[in-house]
């Protein structure tokens, strides 16, 4: 059992596990839109996923400001301290910017814009010929790669500490 000094708060834990989940799910359903679109209409789902990452991601950034992450284990090399301190950083800011990015892809379609069918959402005031529209739509693209790049390294990183290293790293978060 790994000390509380050593393991991310609860707060921290849960709102990680939440926003894990959801971008997995949203990175999944936003490649695979075309083909999924012939069996189920997941493009409803992935939107309102995509604001509640928004809301959850905003907190978690909120709450991270307010306290020190726990130190890594002593064992790990200064090359892979900084690379996850990187790829951490690079986490927050695309945790925003792609669903602000697809909130304004969205807000362009006629298609209406609701949180899982429960209330309406507002939508920004852009149309399809709009800067704002087309480079919400590169971004929106090009991040999405890049996240699920980091999202693989991450993962395993996150796999090697725990497997090869045995350093009860992952304990840390899960
Ligand atoms: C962290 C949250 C999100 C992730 C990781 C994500 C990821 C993706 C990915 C990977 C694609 C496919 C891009 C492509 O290759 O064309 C996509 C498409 C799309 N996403 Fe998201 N998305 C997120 C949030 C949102 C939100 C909040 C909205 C709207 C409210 C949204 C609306 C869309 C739309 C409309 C498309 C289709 C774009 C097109 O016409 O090609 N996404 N998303
Ligand atoms: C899929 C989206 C994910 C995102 C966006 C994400 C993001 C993050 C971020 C930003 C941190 C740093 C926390 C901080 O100090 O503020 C972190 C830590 C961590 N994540 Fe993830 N994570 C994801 C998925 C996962 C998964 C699937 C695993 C496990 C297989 C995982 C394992 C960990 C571990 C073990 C830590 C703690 C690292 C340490 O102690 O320094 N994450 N994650």
């Amino acid at each position: 059992m790994l000390a509380t000094a050593e393991r991310y708060n609860r707060v921290a834990r849960a709102l990680h596990a939440a926003i894990a989940v959801l971008i997995l799910a949203n990175l999944l359903t936003g490649f695979f839109h075309k083909p999924l679109d012939e069996v189920l209409r997941t493009m409803p789902f992935h939107k309102a996923s995509g604001l509640t990452i928004l809301v959850l991601s905003l907190a978690r950034l909120g709450w991270r400001l307010t306290w020190t992450a726990p130190a890594l284990p002593q064992s790990t090399p200064a090359w892979m301290r900084l690379a996850a301190r990187a790829v951490h950083l690079l986490f927050y800011p695309l945790m925003i910017v792609m669903p602000l990015s697809g909130w304004i892809v969205a807000s362009a379609s006629d298609r209406p814009l609701t949180w899982f069918g429960l209330f309406p959402v507002a939508k920004f005031a852009v149309t399809r010929g709009d800067t704002a529209y087309v480079l919400g739509h590169e971004m929106h693209e090009l991040l999405g790669w890049v996240f699920a790049a980091l999202v693989v390294l991450h993962v395993v990183a996150a796999l090697y500490h725990h497997f090869a290293m045995r350093d009860g790293l992952l304990r840390r978060m899960w």
